[in-house]
């Protein structure tokens, strides 16, 4: 069997995925704006081994639910939240190995503002950023943006279509790798010759830029995409490396990998699933955690994030009234997967139903065993390449996780021993820093 992979699923917030933890007199997310708390994580998860940690983000608040954002600001569901990206720098520097794969939406910013940042980033960790490339799905981020409400769905894909061609410009197109000579004796930093202007004239953007930055470790960072809608996955084939699919069933799940694969196909495409994972050294023990956990979910909270993101107001229908999500400007991924789950048909109650620990993520629940043999059955029936793990109580959850259960994967010869060498890409594709010809950026390197 391939081996695991492991990434913490995270966000620079209170409440991320598994709603109310936060008031479990033992976790301690709302920590969440001490560089100390972020950096003691980066340093638990490279102890752990983990590949990466992989943080949300959004742009706007959670108010589809009664039409309204109390019901988040009450759970801090998802608010109040900071810049992910500027936790990145303290956590690359207490560790050597950990990747991150930081969610930023393009639908907002220049691409050469973004395409500085990413850099600068890539530098900073030495080579180990990536991006979760997304366009939003949230109305309130548009108005606060200036709009007077989001893009149509397919349209948000056209626009990060353009986008990435741009960015792939001033990532790859500006600079040839040996432009940068520091010749002290000549007086010369940079060989003009070597160094030119990029262009891209599209419909959304213009730019004649010379990139500022000098070329980083794996210039284009590793790229995440988490649509999986049809045109989602159009997206995803022509420009992600990593994907990253909502649990449902595994066999669903395996349909949509199997396809992203076929879609990408030569080149490799890694497939993460998201989970949550309660488990202790016995089950029993497993059980009477889940018990005392449960004791904290939130039900509003969850229905507060469930709204925004699948794009319904769940508070205008009855407990058993049938769910129409058909129309749904959100994440159409997201209610294929609800669908999918549930049933056609789906109402309220059997949503309510499922929110275990406050969220529509129903937890693994077991022994170490028992939970490295869930795990081993989504890699094999699911397809998939590893799970995006989100957080219940922290920190105690992934430093239970750590010492419990990474060992029996170990064992079972699923899970590193120790890291590969190199950059992010290289360590999870075991090739080059640089993305592999066939691919779009691949094609507009200036090679000289
Ligand atoms: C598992 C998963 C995680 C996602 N995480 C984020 C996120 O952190 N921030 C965000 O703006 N969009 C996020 N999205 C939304 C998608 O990236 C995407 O831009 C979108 O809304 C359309 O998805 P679709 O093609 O499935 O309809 C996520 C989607 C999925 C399925």
């Amino acid at each position: 069997m391939r081996q695991i992979r492991l990434n913490a699923f995270d966000m620079a917030c209170v409440g991320h995925i598994q709603h109310g933890m936060w008031t479990h007199p033992r976790d301690r997310s709302s920590d969440y704006t001490s560089l100390d708390h972020w950096v003691s994580l980066a340093r638990l998860l490279e102890k752990g081994l983990f590949d990466g940690l992989f943080l949300a983000d959004i742009l706007g608040v959670y108010d589809v639910y009664e039409d309204s954002p109390a019901p988040s600001l009450r759970g801090a569901v998802q608010i109040p939240l900071i810049d992910p990206m500027a936790l990145v720098p303290a956590m690359a520097h207490a560790t050597t190995n950990l990747g991150f794969g930081v969610t930023c939406n393009l639908a907002y910013e220049p691409p050469f503002l973004f395409a500085r940042r990413m850099a600068t980033l890539d530098h900073l960790t030495n080579g180990r950023i990536g991006w979760n490339i997304v366009t939003g799905y949230l109305d309130s981020a548009a108005r606060a943006m200036g709009f007077a409400g989001q893009m149509a769905h397919d349209d948000r894909y056209d626009l990060a279509d353009e986008y990435m061609a741009a960015v792939y410009q001033l990532w790859e197109g500006g600079w040839q790798d040996d432009a940068v000579v520091r010749d002290r004796a000549a007086g010369v930093y940079t060989d003009p010759a070597k160094v030119r202007a990029v262009h891209h004239h599209g419909k959304q953007f213009h730019i004649d830029a010379v990139p500022l930055w000098e070329p980083s470790p794996q210039r284009t960072p590793v790229l995440y995409q988490a649509g999986a809608s049809d045109r989602g996955r159009v997206f995803a084939a022509l420009h992600a490396e990593c994907v990253f699919v909502n649990g449902s069933t595994r066999a669903n799940v395996r349909r949509i990998v199997s396809d992203l694969r076929a879609r990408s196909a030569p080149r490799p495409m890694q497939a993460f699933v998201g989970c949550s994972v309660v488990t202790g050294r016995t089950e029993k023990e497993a059980r009477d955690l889940l018990e005392d956990y449960r004791r904290h979910a939130s039900v509003e909270g969850a229905l507060a994030h469930a709204g925004s993101s699948l794009g319904i107001d769940f508070a205008r229908f009855g407990m058993d009234e049938p769910i129409d999500a058909s129309e749904s400007q959100a994440v159409r991924s997201n209610v294929e997967a609800i669908a999918a789950a549930l049933g056609q048909g789906w109402t309220r109650r059997d949503l309510i139903d499922r929110f275990v620990l406050g969220s529509r993520q129903p937890p693994i629940v077991g022994s170490p065993d028992q939970v490295a043999d869930a795990l081993m059955l989504w890699v094999e029936e699911g397809d998939v390449d590893g799970f995006n793990l989100s957080r219940t109580v922290m920190p105690e959850c992934l430093e239970t996780f750590i010492a419990l259960v990474v060992p029996v994967l170990q064992e079972r010869g699923v899970y590193k021993t120790g890291y590969a060498p190199g950059t992010y890409r290289q360590k999870l594709f075991g090739a080059g820093d640089r993305l592999p010809d066939g691919h779009p950026a691949a094609s507009v390197r200036w090679k000289g």
